[in-house]
């Protein structure tokens, strides 16, 4: 459905680029500034009466991921001809309790890991609700979507599907204000960019090694800018990979684009990153630090830790909590651990947080799953000070707002994270700009699908010039570390 105000908005800027490259750099700037006031009087869907964004049209496509695994790309298309498209990634170490991630199960067809299913669920079912509906309701949508879908867990139409359709719409909808995701997704001006942490060496089900921990990040807390900490956190990560060579350790890379080596223990990751952070140029506890994801409800059975890919040894709830007290002691860097303990061990976590929580930044992933009931009930429990935010664990753009908003509210960090099976599509750096939380995780400097986050969270800064912040340490100010002399 066109509009007027569409028309005579496209014909003003179509007449004025045209005379903008013969004339003058001050037409030019004119230009932009018309444009902007004429964004600022935009109609915006419904608030006028008219409505210039309804959904028109559902695509979708079955692409691959960066393990060569199939995922769903959705385009949609409104009625005045934006169009925007998004990719929905996928995890490997999933938490029980996440949204379905829905699987056609044929065995002839990537190994049962097709999604027609998921395909054919937007391109009818989906399709048919939305159309017609405004884009600009974000929340409006995603309420159709789960009460269309009708399950708890999206397991009837799919989280994939669903996801890539709310995501997809918020593009949409950002495009066709001719602004960035991170300026229209939330209500509030975003300009805090997020400190990084990079996974620069890989274990659990993320590599084929000997280690049993997933993931060993660096995050430079102590750099004054995202580009500037971004530099120096790729400068450690190639530090590292010729502290490797030199150890004669393979420096082959695992799904988020850490270093996947043999190592002779679960601490020596953790040694090898404190020299590499040196051999760079950087402190060690002050510019860079430390943080870990061991992802332990993966190593978890029948009630121990089983330490199946190192030394076969066996651990007691209480005994894991004592290791990673140990680990904090001899290693000062460490600042924060994510699942650090095991989604279903309830008392593990309780004590985790009661002996750690006031010293360091503890991240439940698989226990909260994104998922606003689960977080509440969390944060009732008194269980860890942060949650990992993924998009596809709950499968809707709303929900996930929601659950960075309760974090705010109660005082938990909130960490912005890619999937170990990721796409190109660049939303969480959007979203991690949005959400104001001041934190991300997205991979190694290394694999395009991670650097594509960074190399969009680089664009940001720019676009955002002298108003952009950097999130820096102060996501820990409420857990100060003692720096190491
Ligand atoms: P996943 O792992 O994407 O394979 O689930 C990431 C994480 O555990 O944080
Ligand atoms: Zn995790």
């Amino acid at each position: 459905m066109r509009n007027e105000i569409g028309i005579e908005y496209r014909t003003f800027i179509e007449r004025a680029n045209r005379a903008a490259v013969s004339w003058s750099h001050s037409i030019r700037c004119l230009v932009r500034q018309s444009k902007k006031s004429f964004q600022n009087d935009r109609p915006r869907g419904r608030e006028s009466g008219i409505i210039m964004s309804e959904i028109a049209k559902l695509q979708a496509l079955e692409i691959l991921d960066s393990r060569g695994n199939p995922t769903l790309s959705v385009t949609v298309t409104l009625a005045n001809g934006v169009t925007a498209t998004a990719k929905v990634p996928s995890g490997a170490s999933t938490g029980k309790r996440e949204a379905v991630e829905l699987r056609d199960g044929d065995k002839s067809r990537y190994g049962g890991k097709g999604v027609l299913r998921a395909k054919g669920y937007v391109e009818g079912e989906i399709q048919s609700t939305v159309q017609g509906f405004d884009a600009n309701d974000q929340k409006g949508l995603d309420k159709r979507l789960c009460d269309l879908d009708g399950t708890p867990n999206k397991g009837r139409l799919g989280a994939n599907a669903i996801l890539g359709v709310s995501l997809a719409v918020a593009h949409a909808a950002a495009k066709d204000h001719g602004l960035p995701l991170y300026a229209t997704i939330v209500d509030k001006p975003a300009n805090l960019l997020p400190t990084p942490g990079l996974n620069v060496l890989n274990g659990g089900k993320h590599a084929d090694s000997n280690v049993d921990f997933q993931e060993f990040m660096i995050s430079p807390v102590g750099l004054p800018s995202f580009s500037e900490a971004l530099r120096a956190s790729a400068e450690t990560f190639h530090a590292l990979q010729a502290v490797l060579h030199k150890r004669g350790y393979s420096a082959g890379v695992g799904d988020e684009g850490g270093f996947a080596p043999q190592l002779k223990s679960n601490e020596e990751p953790v040694e090898l990153i404190l020299e590499a952070i040196q051999k760079a140029g950087y402190k060690p506890g002050k510019d860079i630090v430390i943080m870990l994801d061991p992802a332990a409800s993966e190593f978890f059975d029948e009630g121990n830790y089983i330490f199946a890919k190192s030394d076969k040894s066996k651990k007691a709830p209480a005994e894991m909590v004592a290791l990673w007290k140990s680990w904090l002691k001899r290693y000062p860097e460490i600042w924060s651990i994510e699942d650090g303990v095991a989604e279903d061990d309830h008392a593990g976590w309780t004590q985790i947080t009661k002996e750690l929580g006031n010293q360091i930044q503890l991240v439940g992933d698989d226990n909260f799953v994104t998922n606003p009931a689960l977080f509440c009930q969390g944060i009732k429990d008194g269980i860890a000070n942060a949650i990992l935010i993924k998009l596809n664990q709950i499968g809707t753009v709303t929900e996930t707002l929601e659950c960075i908003q309760m974090a705010r509210d109660h005082g938990y960090g909130a960490v912005i994270s890619h999937r170990s099976g990721e796409t190109d599509d660049t939303s969480i750096a959007d979203l991690a700009v949005a959400a104001g939380m001041g934190q991300i995780k997205t991979g190694s400097a290394c694999r395009g699908e991670r650097i594509a986050k960074y190399n969009r969270l680089l664009e940001i800064e720019r676009e955002l010039g002298s108003k952009a912040r950097y999130a820096g340490a102060g996501i820990y100010d409420q857990w100060k570390k003692p720096v190491k002399a």
